[in-house]
């Protein structure tokens, strides 16, 4: 019983929501990757990652999808269990897929589901100032929430595509007010995708929480990738913000420590990866 008590004083403690905390204020960048299977799981703690998230990137880079909009709350369960078998010291994320979480009530179905047969301590969902309220629901249920902002792409085809967000004053303006409200919400994490560096920055020194950048510049609390990307294997158009880490080491497990001590040392994001 209490086996975590245990672990608190073991030489690798496992992360969680007050360490990441803790790692905000002591300026320590947080390390954060995808993974979708439990091999990956182990090598991606063994790299010394700190977060994993089990997006729903799958739909794109498992199951070959255009969008993350096919994704079901059945695949992320099936692959998070597999990760969850994997993995000792991360802290581990699952994404609330399209539409699961429409309504308070089924929000709390679906995030009990992803914890309890996924195994997540954390769930994390996109949305704007239209989810504060589903936020502070789970929340309110003890459940870990992280807040998706920014470029969200479960709305790739209400917005037109997959675009830099925030460039306009007014919507960087109501973006930084989104933030603040879920964080006030209960939002333990806020995650900010392709954004300008300067409102990543913003947004970063506004909240107590931490605050996890993919394309939102170097100075958020931490970084994530997609683990096809650090790895050079998704196929096609690179985002600007990703970068091969195989090159230069020969193999994944290398490649991975290359990320996390790029992101640790600040490295990682170079200005090329920003916009
Ligand atoms: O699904 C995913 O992998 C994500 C990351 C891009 C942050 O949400």
């Amino acid at each position: 019983m209490y086996k975590h008590l245990q672990e608190r004083y073991a030489p690798r403690p496992p992360v969680n929501v007050s360490s990441l905390m803790k790692m905000k204020a002591d300026g320590e960048k947080i390390a954060a990757i995808t993974a979708y299977d439990s091999s990956f799981a182990t090598l991606v703690d063994d790299a010394g990652i700190d977060l994993v998230l089990v997006g729903d990137s799958l739909g794109m880079v498992i199951q070959g999808h255009d969008t993350t909009v096919p994704v079901t709350l059945q695949d992320i369960i099936y692959h998070c269990r597999a990760v969850a078998k994997g993995l000792y010291r991360p802290f581990l994320m699952a994404d609330m897929p399209f539409m699961t979480y429409a309504s308070r009530e089924q929000a709390l179905e679906n995030a009990v589901r992803l914890m309890q047969e996924g195994g997540a301590k954390m769930v994390k969902l996109e949305g704007g100032g239209s989810q504060v309220e589903i936020v502070e629901f789970l929340a309110g249920h003890d459940i870990a929430v992280c807040a998706h902002l920014g470029l969200k792409p479960q709305s790739v085809h209400k917005v037109g595509g997959f675009r830099v967000q925030g460039r306009e004053e007014a919507a960087a303006e109501q973006m930084t007010r989104d933030a603040v409200a879920l964080q006030d919400a209960g939002a333990d994490i806020v995650l900010l995708e392709c954004i300008p560096a300067p409102l990543g920055a913003a947004i970063t020194r506004e909240l107590r929480v931490p605050v996890i950048g993919i394309g939102a510049g170097p100075d958020t609390d931490g970084q994530i990738l997609v683990l096809y990307d650090v790895l050079d294997i998704t196929a096609g158009r690179k985002p600007k913000f990703s970068k091969n880490f195989l090159a230069g080491h020969d193999s994944a497990l290398e490649a991975v420590k290359a990320y996390t001590q790029a992101v640790k040392s600040r490295e990682y994001p170079a200005p090329e990866h920003c916009f």
